[in-house]
């Protein structure tokens, strides 16, 4: 067997060991599973294959002779983002500014149709340097693993442009990216007043074409009054099911609309926002295995009150913390700011707001047997800090900067 690659000697190395033995519930500080003076050895097929105390790494493995002075974590995951759009939603910021709601600035011509009129207008080419630019910006905030969302073009050509476009930027900066198909975002223009035909379209052709040409691993689906009901979301997400693909729901984000309960019984692998989810779906939630994405810079950009994610942890879910990289609602990739809004907004601990960045955030996106944690037979990916704590990087604001190692 060829010789492994050897990282360290590592001055702090979080494993998350603990985190993943637990499923990622109730994270607490022991299951960061913190090793000092670490090593790591890494297979060819980039695989761990060792993980411990430099001292005790076995010589048949290698040394290791190339002392790290920084803070590793398992790759950094933002498991819920759009990063895929053109123009600036600047106007409908300054809207709000004026007291109107999210709502209102849709319906006077702003919002998400604002910016499928933008993207379905840019190049490939200005797209894809889009995406690039943002990947970079994503990197440099310790990403190693993105999201991204289609839903700003909602036509099928332009939807499956953006597909592919996903699938070019992937890598790109050594970030991973993985696609969602998001078709039910909006009522597209061609479709206006004639929702329930736009479905119907979406679950007879659209979704299985994506499925059968595997180009998103997810579908999602926005429901909110005056975009999608709890019927449509239903139905999309028996078509993604037979379509093989899995399953996201944007749910309860300006109201309580049931969709909390809904994501669970559809077997969701993530439910979305769940600002306003109600303690019945909380209670339902914890009890499954779909994973709460919290998206407290959407709460604080958007002017909203941020989601009850001490009650969703205290009932014992899965909880994820995520940048919702938007120009809507949430146009920031910083997600170690994320984690302090996680600490100062939501109520979370330290070590609940870093489990739900990276296993919790792994989970949500079905990678947690591969990410979330550094672990022997796991994917080596590393994010980098050189701060000396683990409390510095909540604590930094977001005035932090990582480099992904792999
Ligand atoms: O996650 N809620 C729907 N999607 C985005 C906002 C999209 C937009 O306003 O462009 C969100 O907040
Ligand atoms: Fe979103």
């Amino acid at each position: 067997m060829k010789a492994p690659r050897v990282h360290g000697p590592i001055r702090r190395l979080v494993t998350m060991a603990g985190v993943a033995a637990k499923h990622g519930r109730k994270p607490s500080v022991e299951d960061l599973s913190v090793i000092d003076d670490a090593a790591i050895a890494v297979d060819a097929d980039g695989n761990v294959r060792w993980i411990g105390e430099a001292r005790h790494l076995p010589a048949s493995l290698g040394m290791a002779r190339a002392p790290v002075d920084e803070l590793w974590f398992p790759g950094w995951v933002d498991c819920h983002t759009h990063f895929l759009f053109a123009g600036s939603r600047a106007h409908d910021f300054a809207r709000r500014s004026t007291g109107m709601s999210y709502a209102e600035v849709a319906r006077a011509g702003g919002g998400i149709l604002s910016t499928v009129r933008a993207t379905r207008e840019a190049s490939e080419d200005e797209l894809l340097a889009l995406g690039r630019e943002r990947l970079a910006a994503f990197a440099r905030r310790g990403v190693a693993v993105v999201e991204g969302k289609t839903g700003y073009a909602l036509a099928l050509d332009s939807e499956l442009r953006c597909l592919d476009a996903y699938r070019k930027l992937d890598g790109h900066e050594g970030v991973e990216v993985l696609a969602t198909f998001l078709p039910a975002h909006a009522v597209p223009p061609e479709y206006r007043g004639r929702k329930s035909e736009y479905v119907d379209e979406l679950c007879a052709r659209w979704i299985g074409t994506v499925g059968e040409r595997r180009l998103a691993r997810f579908a999602d689906v926005f429901v909110e009054d005056g975009y999608f009901d709890l019927d449509d979301a239903r139905r999309i997400g028996v078509a993604a099911k037979a379509a093989g693909l899995g399953l996201k729901i944007h749910a309860d984000q300006f109201h309580d609309a049931g969709a909390t309960a809904l994501a669970v019984e559809l077997g969701a692998t993530s439910v979305d926002h769940g600002d306003h989810a109600s303690a019945a779906a909380i209670a339902t939630l914890a009890d499954s295995e779909t994973v709460a994405v919290m998206l407290p810079a959407a709460s604080l950009y958007a002017g909203t009150p941020f989601p009850p994610a001490r009650k969703f942890l205290d009932a014992g879910a899965i909880v994820a913390l995520s940048t919702d990289f938007n120009p809507g609602t949430s146009p920031t990739t910083n997600l170690p700011l994320v984690t302090t809004l996680g600490c100062t907004q939501l109520k979370m601990t330290v070590p609940e707001a870093l489990a739900a960045v990276t296993f919790a955030a792994a989970k949500a996106l079905g990678l947690s047997a591969t990410h979330g944690s550094l672990e022997v037979g796991k994917k080596f990916v590393a994010t980098a800090f050189t701060v000396p704590t683990v409390d510095d990087v909540p604590a930094s604001f977001g005035e932090i900067t990582a480099r992904i190692v792999r």
